[in-house]
């Protein structure tokens, strides 16, 4: 454990001009060729060449709009004019939020099986944290950030639901007329919400609860005004609600590692705080919201880190935080229906050296009795992924006697005391259990029917690692041929889990090397970073390349269509391969080794890609834009530039020399037809 305490304390993400929007940059055991399988869905689209544009390039015939961005008003109670610099926490309540990530659409009544079509939709869209360097272009110098400002940083953070509709022109972002009249929402960091399952009555939670609600108005009974933040990837469940995951909470909790130390202060709080990396220095914490200061609330992060559940058709629902799933920084929450009818959720913890994660309901999804459904989530089993050699692997159930006999037998300090604490502490539970140390493990994805069925296939985006260590089944550029510069793993890989016989339930799987990412067609297998670290592209496994055409590095969010084709978002890819921007790419899952990967979509400059959806006909494809201007073409952090003087390196979506901003983007086909076709 000791190994990853270092880097568990850098976080990814930084407010107030100190974000490490660091791009990260580790495996073992590669695929063999499978077996020949059927024909390879179309991907007739022109190949987008490699390009440092500032601005969404797509292939011939293809065409992008704006959505949504940044400040866009949800209502008609703020005016359509954005002016980032006069924005108030109020007004950001009732306007799209920033760093948009995850994109979920539901229809527009609830059905099950969800209809293949449909001109309006609810776009649920996670707003993953704020870059404090993008707003507030007026400011000229740091210290001018007041506690008003930072209230409405944080307000910039959550969930935004939005109403969507296809016109003649396309589909476009709906206003309503008022917060309540329709389903328009921001949820917030300051949104009551209510703590359910295991962990709800444990001591921690009552702590931070108390804080929360004496700083933060609005919480009923039994509520805790603690709102969700660092929303990152989610998914949905089969009966209509929206599972949005809170990873990097740490970066929200203002504090020196003095704030840390107190005499009641135990052993599983210092380790807690180790494991997340809180608190976060760089937020001055003489403006941050009392409830956000270590010193004040000492348990605040323990209210964060979980699944949260939000009902999109009752804009009055009060969103759920699952404990059930287990606390972590989670990366995604994907459905799956299992043979017996219960439903299978996957979730990564995105922090280098942590774990993948399953839980699975005890009882059976009901599609004849959504109510019946609403309440799935407090109950279950919850399972931490081993990769074994050979391409085996288990799913680890994580109960407490499970853990506590696992730690007796290291000889381990650490005992849970109830379910709670288990689910509290889960990471730990996880490794002293033997969960496999991952490369950031992001997006998980089970391929499902039009049903909702699951056939077992998952497939896990890795981002990356540019640490050493952790030499273990799973994580294949451990075992790579140049010790000497491939012990890291910078370009990240996907990997395909296979659960036994094809069920979501089951416990235990298979596993390969879907995508070792990199460059295949590189004469030298170490390629010098952006920043001039050496990075190992070769894409080859059990000496066969995993896949042919386009390079690219660092996989993120992964969608999977109805023909199996992946599309894969990438975050950081810029930073390997410095000739293009984060990108969406596509290749066939069913197609035979190696497959073909064709560049679809290139981001601007200093963009990560997020989210990637495609709408029931296939017909829109829809990504994020997140952080446009975050970084330069070079490299440099925008952050670091900030208070130079230097304008943003991006002026995306509006053009000019407007202030970059984050925004949803709708990608159709000139002539109507099929996405990718
Ligand atoms: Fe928010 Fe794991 O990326
Ligand atoms: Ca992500
Ligand atoms: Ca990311």
């Amino acid at each position: 454990m000791a190994r990853h305490i270092n880097d568990l304390i850098a976080s990814r993400r930084a407010v107030l001009g100190g974000l490490v929007g660091m791009p990260l940059l580790n495996l073992a055991g590669c695929a063999t060729a499978g077996p020949a399988t059927p024909a390879a869905a179309s991907m007739s689209f022109a190949s987008v060449t490699a390009t440092n544009a500032d601005t969404v390039s797509l292939p011939p015939g293809y065409s992008y709009r704006t959505l949504i961005a940044w400040g866009d008003a949800l209502f008609d109670t703020v005016s359509a004019d954005f002016d980032p610099d006069t924005l108030t926490r109020a007004e950001q309540e009732q306007r799209f939020g920033q760093n948009c990530d995850m994109l979920a659409a539901l229809p527009y009544s609830y059905a099950f099986p969800p209809p293949r079509d449909g001109d309006r939709m609810l776009l649920c869209v996670n707003n993953e944290y704020a870059s404090a360097e993008l707003m507030f272009p007026a400011l000229e110098r740091p210290d001018q950030f007041s506690a008003a400002h930072l209230e409405t940083l944080f307000a910039a953070v959550g969930v935004s639901v939005v109403e969507i509709e296809r016109d003649g022109a396309g589909w476009r972002a709906l206003k309503n007329a008022a917060p309540g009249q329709g389903f328009n929402r921001r949820i917030t960091p300051f949104t009551p919400m209510r703590i359910t399952g295991p962990a709800a009555q444990h001591p921690w939670v009552a702590a931070a609860s108390a804080v929360f609600n004496a700083n933060e108005p609005g919480a009923r009974n039994g509520e805790v005004a603690c709102g969700t933040m660092q929303n990152c990837a989610g998914g949905l469940t089969p009966w209509g609600t929206f599972l949005s995951a809170e990873e990097n909470f740490d970066s929200m909790f203002a504090g020196t590692p003095q704030d840390l130390v107190a005499p009641s202060r135990d052993d599983a709080y210092a380790l807690d705080a180790l494991n997340h990396g809180y608190p976060a220095p760089y937020i001055p914490r003489r403006i941050a919201p009392p409830q956000f200061r270590i010193a004040d609330n000492p348990h605040g992060p323990a209210l964060f880190g979980w699944i949260v559940e939000i009902d999109p058709y009752d804009p009055t629902s009060t969103p759920k935080k699952r404990t059930a799933l287990g606390r972590k920084k989670n990366e995604c929450a994907n459905t799956a229906i299992a043979r017996d009818g219960r439903v299978a959720v996957y979730t990564g913890d995105d922090q280098r050296g942590e774990h993948l994660y399953k839980f699975v309901t005890r009882n059976r999804f009901d599609p004849n009795n959504r109510a019946a459904n609403m309440d799935l989530l407090d109950e279950g089993d919850l399972y931490a992924a081993q990769f074994l050699e050979g391409g085996q692997g288990r799913w680890l159930k994580v109960t407490l006697e499970n853990a506590n006999a696992a730690a007796q037998a290291v000889e381990s300090p650490i005992r849970f005391t109830d379910r709670g604490d288990l689910v509290m502490r889960v990471r730990d539970a996880a490794r002293l259990l033997g969960a496999t140390p991952m490369d950031r493990p992001e997006d998980v994805e089970p391929v499902i029917d039009a049903n909702w069925r699951g056939d077992g296939t998952v497939l896990l985006a890795c981002t990356n690692n540019n640490e050493r260590g952790f030499e273990a089944p799973g994580n294949p550029r451990r075992q790579s041929e140049n010790p000497n510069t491939a012990q890291n793993n910078l370009p990240g890989h996907i990997l395909r889990l296979d659960e036994a016989y094809g069920d979501n339930g089951a416990e235990r799987f298979t596993w390969e090397v879907f995508a070792l990412c990199g460059d295949p067609d590189a004469e030298d297998l170490i390629h010098e970073t952006r920043t001039g670290l050496p990075a190992h592209v070769s894409v080859q496994c059990n000496g066969q390349p995993t896949f042919t055409g386009d390079r690219f590095a660092c996989p993120d969010n992964i969608l999977i269509d109805s023909s199996h084709r992946v599309w894969i978002a990438t975050d950081g890819s810029d930073a390997v391969f410095g000739d293009c921007n984060d990108s969406v790419l596509v290749t066939p899952a069913d197609a035979a080794l190696p497959r073909p990967v064709k560049r679809f979509l290139v981001g601007p400059i200093g963009a990560e890609i997020c989210g990637p959806l495609m709408t029931p006909d296939e017909r829109a494809f829809m990504c994020c834009i997140q952080h446009p201007g975050g970084n330069t073409i070079a490299g440099a952090e925008f952050w670091q530039l900030r208070w130079t003087g230097a304008p943003p390196p991006s002026h995306f979506p509006d053009g000019g020399d407007a202030w970059p901003r984050s925004a949803v983007v709708v990608v159709t086909r000139d002539d109507g037809g099929r996405i990718g076709d």
